[in-house]
């Protein structure tokens, strides 16, 4: 096992009807508060007028902003920080997907921020403050609710990159499964993909020998794999959306690869490209890039592809498998079971031609966080995505 050090702060409340709670909750940081949600599910939900509500309730003056998109743009979030600033805002509270928790990360960080925000996502500058921050989460899918990451589009220069800080942690993050039965089939089959890649990124590539974190890995895939196929065939199940939330945070609170060792994210790297470029949705980028990683790895990291093949994906052992083949059977198996729940497997499905590819690779190389992942091995991974 790999030296590790584990550390995270936000407390989680899990429960249905929980999402009451969330004035009393931001109270606890701050009497002004801006709310930052999406662009209309909220609403349509009829959740938007409680939460504002226990806002009041709990003695706060609330700002709103409203119309977080998907791959949020930082645009907004420049709005936000400015907002926060205009009205001497003390504590932020999101309440919607990934993208609405990301875009109030950001605002937290460049509400205290004077120069220009993008060098932190460039990694120019360290970021070393942010406004407290309350989470309540209406889909399973990034874990942002109990992470230090935010992933910001900027719509001017055309990249999607990430920041990582311990000060945008949540202070609080209220897990409600009542908040997400609304959400439609295609964005659960996106958020379950995204919780899965979360785990195997880390899983496939990990270096340590680290057992324990193996086993809770594999039990986290396993249920999402479960819950997912649940919450699709009863999306008003409690219980499923209730499962996948929780899969969610833990895929990336950080709980699965301590002890693995440095690993890399190299399908997250090639998605953010993707979804910058096509508007795609995470999830559904990811469904086709995952699959085209897995096999990359299959060749240098054949044996932890091999176990996860059998103890996850449930492929067979035969006598004479190599690692490598029962690997690619297990990838094979997975992207069966992608299109099984409706998500798109191939590069063509997300309106990417095979010409792209090479111009796509460059600009992937270009993102401060691609390390090792140079143009040729993006190209080579993006080829095996094709069919
Ligand atoms: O905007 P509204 O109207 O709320 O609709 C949203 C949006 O259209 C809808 N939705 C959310 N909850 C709903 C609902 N519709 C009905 N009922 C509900 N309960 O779902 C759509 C997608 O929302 P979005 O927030 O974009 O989805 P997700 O949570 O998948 O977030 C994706 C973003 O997070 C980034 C991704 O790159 C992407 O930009 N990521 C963030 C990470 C992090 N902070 O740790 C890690 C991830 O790997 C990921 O990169
Ligand atoms: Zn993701």
């Amino acid at each position: 096992m790999r030296s590790f050090q584990y550390h995270n702060p936000t407390r989680i409340i899990y429960g249905e009807g929980e999402y009451k709670n969330i004035g009393k909750e931001v109270a606890g940081f701050g009497s002004k508060v801006l709310l930052v949600t999406g662009k209309s599910s909220l609403k349509r939900s009829g959740y938007f007028d409680q939460v504002v509500s226990s806002l009041r309730e709990a003695g706060c003056r609330v700002s709103v902003l409203e119309g977080v998109e998907p791959n949020p743009r930082l645009e907004l979030c420049l709005k936000g920080a400015e907002l926060c600033r205009r009205e001497r805002i003390e504590v932020i509270a999101a309440v919607g997907g990934g993208s609405v928790l990301d875009t109030a990360k950001t605002i937290a960080v460049a509400a205290l921020d004077t120069g220009d925000i993008w060098d932190f996502f460039l990694c120019k500058r360290k970021i070393t403050g942010a406004l407290p921050l309350v989470t309540m989460v209406t889909m399973a899918a990034t874990g942002s609710e109990f992470n230090t990451n935010a992933v910001i589009n900027n719509e001017q220069t055309g990249q999607k990159y990430a920041i990582h800080s311990e000060h945008i942690f949540p202070k609080v993050s209220i897990l409600d499964p009542l908040l997400s039965l609304s959400l439609p089939a295609d964005q659960t089959a996106y958020g379950a993909v995204d919780i899965l890649s979360h785990i195997i990124e880390g899983y496939q590539t990990a270096p340590g020998k680290a057992p324990l974190s193996d086993r809770i890995a594999e039990a986290a895939m396993k249920e999402t794999m479960l819950w997912a196929r649940r919450a699709l065939d009863a999306p008003q199940s409690k219980e499923a959306r209730g499962n996948l939330l929780w899969c969610s945070s833990v895929a990336l609170g950080g709980w699965t690869w301590n002890g693995w060792g440095p690993t890399t994210f190299h399908a997250h790297t090639i998605e953010h490209e993707i979804s910058a470029a096509t508007n795609c949705a995470h999830g559904a980028g990811l469904a086709v890039v995952l699959p085209a990683v897995m096999r990359f790895h299959s060749r240098n990291n054949a044996a932890k592809l091999a176990q996860l093949a059998q103890r996850v994906f449930g492929v067979t052992r035969y006598w004479n498998d190599t690692a490598e083949a029962l690997a690619l059977r297990g990838v094979n198996g997975f992207k069966r079971w992608l299109a099984s729940i409706g998500c798109p497997v191939t590069l063509g499905e997300l309106g990417v031609e095979e010409t792209q590819i090479p111009e796509y690779a460059r600009k992937i190389a270009l993102n401060p966080e691609a390390g090792e992942l140079d143009a040729a091995m993006a190209e080579e991974i993006l080829r095996f995505a094709v069919g």
